[in-house]
């Protein structure tokens, strides 16, 4: 082929991905031109100083960015479930997971309750740990506190199928006591690697156990429900466990409250891509 030829191909096949760059708003990348392969009147053709620009795509969709192979110390990457840090999707990932017995909960369970919902939820809510219900079932929240839920989402118009609900650990602890932070530990990353492939907007923690694991620190309730944090780029915020209500009903008030600030934030975030101001973040 002709040096001309070569430049003319080459001319019309940048000036084709210009124009596809404009129709998408700028979200391919394009080399750059290499003017010596074409000539003046290919480039004023191609010239889109004249072509109105297309404004900058209205990006709603600012996501949790989380890179979990800096968080899992290089050790128990290569220990059983080693390559779960590989998967593409959730499925992948609970195929890699699901007989996980790293920890004892592992060899007491019935089933590994993974999480359900919608795999690319903007929403993702965080319990603590499976309890009986949980444990037989194979799926998080579906006891008394799992209806509670489901009527909480039902108050901000929202189904189970529209968000993502998991918890801190996959196994169920024997006589439902509170996770053990060695426990925790080896679930953690399993959780989180989830949460990078779900990429949500929102989390939200229910009860202190899932806000003191994803924040990292130990925290106070009273000081903490309903406000913003930041969560590797998505907002986390943290409300009473559904449990919790069930125990003390003069919580739900509050629980109302922090529910509806979501709700508020998620139409809003919908509305113009623009999330709430955070007060604090992961240590
Ligand atoms: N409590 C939790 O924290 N998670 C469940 O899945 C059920 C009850």
């Amino acid at each position: 082929m002709s040096n001309d030829r070569r430049a003319e191909l080459l001319g019309t096949a940048q000036a084709l991905l210009e124009h596809l760059q404009l129709l998408l708003g700028g979200r391919i990348c394009i080399p750059a031109q290499n003017a010596q392969n074409t000539t003046p009147a290919q480039r004023a053709e191609m010239d889109t100083s004249e072509v109105p620009q297309v404004p900058p795509r209205k990006d709603n969709r600012r996501r949790l960015q989380l890179d979990v192979s800096t968080l899992v110390p290089m050790a128990s990457i290569f220990e059983q479930q080693g390559d779960f840090l590989a998967a593409q999707s959730l499925d992948e990932l609970y195929q890699c997971i699901h007989t996980c017995t790293k920890c004892p909960l592992g060899t007491m369970r019935t089933n590994f309750v993974f999480g359900t919902g919608n795999p690319s939820a903007d929403i993702v809510f965080i319990g603590e740990a499976p309890g009986a219900d949980e444990d037989l079932k194979g799926e998080p929240f579906v006891g008394r506190a799992g209806q509670l839920l489901t009527k909480i989402l039902a108050a901000i118009n929202l189904e189970r199928s529209d968000v993502y609900i998991c918890n801190i650990l996959k196994c169920r602890p024997p006589n439902n006591r509170t996770p053990q932070p060695s426990e925790i530990e080896q679930c953690k990353p399993y959780l989180y690697k989830q949460l990078s492939l779900i990429e949500p907007t929102f989390v939200v923690a229910l009860g202190l156990t899932a806000a003191e694991t994803l924040l990292g620190r130990k925290l106070k309730m009273s000081r903490v429900r309903g406000e913003w944090f930041d969560f590797y780029g998505a907002r986390l915020i943290i409300t009473y466990h559904p449990a919790a209500l069930l125990r003390n009903p003069e919580l739900k008030r509050d629980s109302w409250e922090d529910v509806q600030k979501l709700r508020r934030a998620y139409d809003e975030f919908l509305r113009s891509g623009v999330l709430p101001e955070p007060i604090g973040h992961v240590e």
